[in-house]
């Protein structure tokens, strides 16, 4: 078993002892990320957060070591770690250099973050104000203080650039934020100067309201200025100058526009600007700085007019400075330059002559009657400065009151940035000032702090703290404090002097633990106080204040032919910061420490009403230099800003509270009891919570509605591990999500699918059904049709007819006879009888059109001879069917056969046909092989080379032959031929081709004698001879008993 140890090192790095494979444990959350193994990147971002020192005082060993506390901001100021906490509040030293962390990046990486998982920085405490501002709803304010030169003032420009980079933006809001952020430059010209503390020196308090809308944009704004260092615009001490915008003026203004005010480029001419001696600053750049406040005047909203009206009252201002006075004899004043005279008549709208008396006398009403009474020199000069203070100090709040102007937009959500400068018009209005925001760092820390810890009843040990508030009082405590004192003897008649002051007060506050003058001094503190001085025991230390210039100061009176003056004025800046009524007005003005004290109690009374948010500056030295850090100054600083005390509460109490439900619904996770939900009571909840994660009895205490945690490590460990956890359970619900969102979308598809099939199922019932209503139609409208075939053409039997047509014409064209001699027909219904005749011509008009139209002369030769053929013997002669398929040729007899001799013979004459045929003797009947050789002219029979007879076919008087199949035929000749012999009995093997050439070749077509039964022929000498056909089953030819010769044909062809 390993021990879970954690050590805290003087540096505040939190060392893990190694585990068991040398990897590291974190100590508390080990327990709920030791199954996650990521363990890795917890530790890095834990060791990254104490790299340097420690970023929380919280969190170091000694904590009552001043030494310690000051070793550890040099530690981290050495490493340009600027940003300490102690707790909540931030610790901040001014590194007077630029570093890289303001960039947007920056401001990215503390957005929506809790501050204590992420480096100390400005951004950290405004991002947590502005998120408790929308998550709580309560109203937040930052109080940022320091001395002058800590970085109070660029500590609230980071808080405002952050909230306008930041903060959601819509229509408008654009334009508050360009005004916030401009009405910066305006009011430091105004109001800042070099001190030698700083070369950028707030010259007056600010306190600054951002509105946000509901959704969190910035949308309004409010600023209150406090207070404002009059006296820098009549004198500076040496080394520092008046308020900027001076001398931007006179850098930057264009030549134009110091010729209307009547100012000259040169600083050094004006006596309110070189009281300093310091006219001229390197490491500022008025030219610029004009340029950039120009622009931010018309951001802002300024017109041209008003511009210009603002101009001619700070030019008077240095024109009234270099008013110059000559004293008579009677030591009455009288002024010596008139030409500034004339540019104040000019500038501020005056009477000239009206000015010029005011400034050298003074009005007094003795007994109801007003009165002239003549200054002396020194007067006058006063009553000019007093003059040049009131019109620059109301201007400086007429400006305030217009950049507010610009910014209103009424919305009830406050978020405050107060900077309270350090420095005012008087060194005790500061302490005062510093005092009562320690009263309320008291209040709203300290004090309720305890109070909180009572009502939880949670046991502890009270830590003593100093409570200022005897201080406070010492100050402002009506007829006894301070300023009531001050203001006495202000008001009171007589002869009334600071030093007649400081005997009122050793009067009044002589005893007072915190209060003491030179008089009522010890020996050993009177050796450190001047006469005119009293002490006050502040609660950051003592502090000397000198009486010279109180009673003045805190007069701060103009007198009043002055004020009635400006009265007059034109200008219409002018005429509203010196109101007529108060002229009429007998009530004598508030005075300066009045005025003061009313003011920081509202504002006291403001920020009560917020939750507060603290940044301590601190100076690290006083040469302005980067890098250097001046111990004796910081510890100073330390100790007035109370930083320890501060500390010592934090470290005696507990660090961090949570409402037991807000720490459980965000710690649940970690604890498998509480997760996913705590039934029981939300303090047992709480306390397994916590003994899982291995929170130790000293870490923690359980109050009665909320857990608190003394060290802030504690909390840090727990967060680390829900870190860890949180992507154990985003990765789970993910997983989750990813996989419902699957299902969904299977579920989506297999929805669909079933969906399209049953559509397309649907559509395709729809469609059979519709094909079967169709098909039942069409059945309905053939049988109809074919019970009305018969009648003549009708709705009811319209549709089989046509049908009936339309099926026969298709069918026709796939069944057209492809040759002439294919004479298949499809039958035609009754109605297409007619048509089917004219097709079936037409098409076989085409088709013998076609056939003709390929036929060759040879082959046409051959039809010719057919045709003669089929028509001398079709239907006539048995075998004459058979001899159509056969071919006509010219010859039957091969060339060997026909006897050279016989060509000879010929001559001339050109053969034309040749076949061997059988003779038969007219007498007896004896049959012999001849040939029959036609020619032109004549037929020749023929044996070799012998023409036996020579029938020329002008005497051939016809041809016979039988009806039966046999090749027997008869030529019959002229009988008066006396070279003939007689008619001639042949028989052919191709009698239908022969018979045809003969025929052809004689041109006697008509002339052939189809008999039947018998043929007769004639014997020379009148006799005749008789052939008898008859039909049998096989060719006889034979003579018959009855001396005819007898054919016997068998029958080929049924008739
Ligand atoms: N965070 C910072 N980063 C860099 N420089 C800084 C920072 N803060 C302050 N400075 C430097 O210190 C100078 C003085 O700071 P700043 O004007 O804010 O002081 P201040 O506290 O407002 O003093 P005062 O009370 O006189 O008005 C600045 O002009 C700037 O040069
Ligand atoms: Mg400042």
């Amino acid at each position: 078993m390993m021990e879970l140890k954690i050590q805290l090192i003087p540096t505040g790095e939190i060392i893990l002892p190694p585990g068991k494979n040398g990897e590291s444990y974190c100590h508390n959350c080990a327990k709920a990320v030791v199954n996650d193994g990521v363990r890795a990147m917890m530790e890095s971002a834990l060791t990254a957060r104490d790299r340097v020192g420690v970023q929380d005082f919280v969190l170091l060993e000694n904590h009552t070591s001043e030494v310690a506390f000051i070793e550890n901001l040099r530690k981290r100021f050495k490493e340009n770690l600027i940003y300490t906490y102690i707790g909540s509040v931030l610790v901040s030293v001014n590194p007077y250099k630029d570093l890289e962390i303001y960039t947007k990046q920056h401001m990215e990486r503390y957005r929506g973050v809790n501050f204590y998982e992420v480096s100390p920085h400005i951004y950290a405490i405004s991002d947590n104000a502005y998120r408790s501002m929308r998550t709580e709803r309560r109203d937040q304010c930052i109080l940022i203080s320091g001395e002058s030169g800590a970085g109070k003032t660029e500590a609230s420009k980071k808080v405002l650039q952050y909230y306008a980079v930041t903060c959601p933006a819509s229509g408008h809001v654009e334009t508050v934020k360009d005004r916030l952020l401009q009405s910066n430059p305006v009011l430091e010209a105004f109001g800042n100067a070099k001190t030698l503390r700083n070369d950028n020196s707030s010259r007056f308090g600010k306190y600054m309201d951002i509105q946000f809308d509901f959704k969190g944009a910035p949308v309004g704004g409010h600023i209150i200025n406090y207070l404002l260092e009059k006296s820098r615009v009549v004198h500076q001490s040496h080394g520092e100058r008046n308020f900027h915008i001076f001398y931007q003026l006179i850098e930057g203004g264009e030549e134009d526009l110091l010729r209307r005010l009547g100012l000259e480029r040169t600083p050094q001419q004006y006596q309110y600007l070189v009281k300093g001696q310091c006219p001229k600053v390197s490491s500022i750049n008025d030219r610029n700085e004009w340029k950039v406040v120009r622009k931010a005047l018309t951001v802002i909203g300024f017109s041209d007019d008003e511009v210009e009206e603002l101009l001619n009252i700070i030019a008077s201002v240095l024109h009234l400075g270099n008013v110059q006075f000559g004293g008579e004899d009677g030591g009455n004043a009288y002024i010596t330059t008139d030409t500034q005279i004339k540019y104040l008549a000019r500038l501020l709208n005056v009477d000239g002559s009206v000015l010029r008396e005011a400034l050298t006398h003074k009005k007094i009403i003795a007994k109801g009657e007003e009165l002239m009474s003549p200054l002396n020199q020194e007067q006058a000069g006063a009553a000019r400065d007093a003059l040049s203070k009131a019109v620059y100090g109301r201007t400086f709040t007429w400006l305030v009151n217009k950049i507010n102007a610009s910014l209103a937009f009424k919305v009830s959500l406050y978020y405050h940035i107060s900077n309270m400068a350090g420095s005012f018009e008087l060194q005790f209005c500061i302490n005062y000032c510093n005092e009562k925001l320690q009263q309320l760092f008291i209040e709203l820390t300290l004090k309720s702090e305890q109070e909180e810890y009572e009502a939880e009843g949670i046991t502890w040990e009270p830590v003593q703290y100093f409570n200022n508030k005897i201080i406070c009082d010492l100050v402002e405590e009506k007829f006894k404090g301070i300023i009531s004192i001050l203001d006495e003897e202000c008001l009171r008649p007589g002869d009334a002097s600071d030093l007649t002051f400081l005997e009122k007060l050793e009067k009044t506050l002589g005893g007072h633990a915190h209060f003491v003058t030179h008089k009522l001094a010890d020996g050993k503190t009177r050796k450190m106080m001047g006469r005119e001085d009293f002490r006050m025991i502040h609660y950051a230390g003592e502090v000397n204040y000198n009486v010279n210039g109180f009673l003045d100061k805190n007069n701060d009176l103009l007198f009043r032919n002055l004020k009635e003056v400006m009265c007059l004025s034109e200008n219409k800046i002018l005429t509203q910061c010196f109101d007529r009524e108060e002229l009429t007005d007998k009530k004598r003005p508030e005075t300066a420490a009045t005025q003061f004290k009313n003011s920081l109690a509202k504002l006291m009374e403001i920020l009560m009403s917020k939750e507060p948010s603290y940044v301590r500056c601190i100076k690290p030295n006083d040469a302005k230099q980067a890098g250097r850090f001046d111990e004796v100054l910081i510890r100073h600083q330390v100790k007035y800003l109370g930083l320890m005390e501060n500390l010592r509460v934090r470290r005696a109490g507990f660090a961090y509270r949570r409402r037991y439900e807000i720490f459980l619904q965000r710690y649940k996770s970690l604890c498998p009891d509480t997760w996913p939900s705590w039934d029981g009571r939300l303090v047992d909840g709480v306390s397994t919570l916590v003994k899982h994660l291995g929170y130790k009895p000293e870490e923690y205490k359980l109050g009665r509605s909320k857990i608190f945690i003394r060290f802030p490590k504690t909390l840090f460990a727990t967060e680390d591990a829900l870190e860890t956890r949180k992507h154990t359970l985003a990765t789970k619900l993910q997983a989750c999500w990813k996989g419902c969102r699957q299902k969904a979308k299977y579920r989506k598809m297999k929805h669909s699918a079933i969906l399209v099939q049953a559509w397309w199922r649907g559509i395709l019932a729809r469609r059979q059904a519709q094909r079967r209503r169709q098909s039942a139609d069409v059945i309905r409208r053939f049988i109809k049709g074919f019970i009305y075939r018969h009648q003549p053409r009708c709705p009811e039997n319209e549709y089989f007819l046509d049908y009936v047509r339309f099926s026969f014409l298709m069918n026709l064209i796939r069944n057209l006879p492809k040759t002439v001699l294919d004479k298949s027909w499809p039958t035609p219904p009754p109605a297409l009888v007619e048509a089917s005749e004219h097709l079936q011509r037409l098409c076989m008009q085409n088709m013998v059109w076609k056939y003709c139209k390929n036929i060759n002369s040879e082959w046409k030769h051959q039809l010719e001879q057919k045709m003669v053929a089929s028509e001398i013997f079709k239907d006539k002669k048995d075998n004459y069917p058979q001899s159509v398929s056969k071919l006509f040729v010219s010859t039957r007899l091969n060339w060997e056969d026909i006897n050279p001799k016989l060509l000879q013979s010929l001559g001339s004459e050109k053969m034309k046909y040749a076949v061997p045929v059988t003779k038969y003797d007219r007498k007896g009947y004896k049959s012999r092989s001849r040939q029959l050789v036609l020619t032109g002219d004549s037929a020749f029979i023929v044996e070799d080379a012998k023409l036996k007879q020579r029938i020329d076919y002008s005497s051939l008087k016809g041809i016979s032959v039988s009806s039966l199949s046999d090749g027997m035929f008869v030529l019959h000749v002229t009988s008066d031929d006396n070279k003939q012999k007689g008619d001639v009995v042949l028989q052919s093997d191709h009698v239908i081709e022969t018979l045809t050439k003969v025929v052809i070749c004689a041109d006697k077509i008509n002339s052939v004698n189809i008999n039947p039964g018998s043929i007769k022929f004639s014997i020379n000498n009148g006799k005749e001879g008789i052939i008898d056909f008859t039909a049998g089953s096989e060719l006889l030819i034979a003579k018959a008993k009855n001396g005819h010769l007898s054919v016997t044909a068998p029958r080929l062809n049924s008739r």
